[in-house]
């Protein structure tokens, strides 16, 4: 029996759960890829905090022995921040290592050092669950949907901020209930900041513009406004008058350039966005020959969050058996202008 060895890295809220999908599918991986997946490795920064669903034994705090353990052929990296994960990506990749990770922070700052160790390693480095959570949407962009020429990427992909609003708007909760909430549930990051400041989907929209407009645009260059400022009571106005706030990732290809913001917009109660709801994401494409495709699904939380990974790590098992890992490659071959705020 052929097995493929994997190491995660973090056992948090994705972790536990990434842990969770390859027990329960043990045999499914093997009937869809006709190897075994072991998990060997867990690293986490303590070893000795109770898991629920996770074998003690397998837990460390060191990278080096994972990264230099021949057997891993997968790099799991569901642990999130800059750093260490930049150095120990570009370690795995650049040992030959296949990396799967949930990283957004990470791919939208340093995407394009990443991109280069996987082809440095001639690596696969697979990334779907770092947008909109459950929703397929890395895969169309770079493949399905790649001679479509298109224009524009919009939607919903903060599923933290769009659990609050429903809350606000439906059982007028207050704000800081509906974080609570959001955080109890496993939707908002270690530091919500980055939801609610309208951050996590500017690293999201930043990801997508890249890979639809075979770009590089990086979070910095991103317009963001959260959800911080918003009261009760322009909820209720809003309300009033017909309308829903949701707050809206877009990047748009224009004659200056892309166009990348994220900001709370009003839309009509009707709008087929209005009814995105909970931690539910929704993303708009358009594109000169496709036309327009909506996808939507669940955008945050361990189980929604886990299965992305777990497809992805499907896919690297595959490339490994069939000897084409890294064939697809990650250049960003156009260096377009990025609109500032101000334009
Ligand atoms: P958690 O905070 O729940 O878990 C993080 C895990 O990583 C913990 O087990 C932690 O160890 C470990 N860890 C963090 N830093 C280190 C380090 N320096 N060395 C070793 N271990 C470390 O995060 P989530 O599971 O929610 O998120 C993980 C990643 O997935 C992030 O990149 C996030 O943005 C992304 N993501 C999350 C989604 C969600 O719905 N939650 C959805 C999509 C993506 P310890 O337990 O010992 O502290
Ligand atoms: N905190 C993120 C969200 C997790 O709420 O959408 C999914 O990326």
């Amino acid at each position: 029996e052929r097995i493929i060895h994997a190491a995660l890295l973090g056992a948090g809220t994705v972790g536990s759960g990434v842990y969770k999908l390859v027990k329960d599918l043990e045999e499914e991986i093997i009937s869809k890829t006709g190897a075994r997946l072991v998990v060997d490795k867990i690293l986490v920064r303590d070893t000795t905090k109770a898991r629920e669903g996770i074998p003690s034994e397998l837990l460390i705090d060191r990278w080096d022995e994972i990264l230099n353990d021949p057997q891993i052929e997968i790099v799991i990296e569901v642990m999130g921040g800059i750093r260490p994960a930049l150095t120990w990506l570009e370690e795995a990749l650049r040992a030959g290592k296949q990396v799967v990770t949930a990283n957004k922070d990470l791919l939208a700052e340093y995407g394009e050092h990443l991109f280069d160790a996987a082809e440095a390693g001639k690596c696969d480095l697979h990334f779907e669950a770092a947008v909109a959570g459950a929703i397929p949407i890395i895969r169309p962009l770079r493949q399905s949907l790649v001679a479509s020429e298109l224009t524009e990427v919009m939607g919903i992909v903060n599923g933290t901020t769009n659990y609050i609003l429903t809350r606000m708007t439906e059982d007028g909760m207050g704000y800081e209930e509906a974080l609570a909430l959001a955080t109890k549930l496993g939707y908002a990051e270690s530091d919500p900041t980055a939801d609610v400041e309208g951050y996590d989907a500017g690293r999201k929209v930043a990801i997508m513009a890249s890979i639809a407009f075979n770009s590089n645009v990086t979070f910095s260059q991103v317009y963001t406004e959260g959800i911080t400022h918003i009261t009760a009571e322009d909820i209720r106005y809003a309300k009033e008058f017909g309308y829903v706030i949701k707050l809206i990732g877009m990047t748009r290809l224009t004659e200056g350039g892309v166009e990348v913001k994220v900001h709370p917009m009003l839309l009509p109660e009707q709008h087929p966005l209005s009814t995105v709801r909970d931690s539910f994401n929704a993303v708009f494409i358009h594109g000169e020959a496709c036309d327009d495709a909506m996808f939507m699904g669940r955008g945050a939380g361990q189980l929604p969050t886990a299965s992305a990974v777990m497809g992805d790590v499907i896919d690297v098992m595959r490339n490994i058996l069939h000897h084409s890992c890294g064939k697809i490659g990650y250049g960003c071959y156009r260096n377009l202008p990025v609109k500032s705020a101000e334009d």
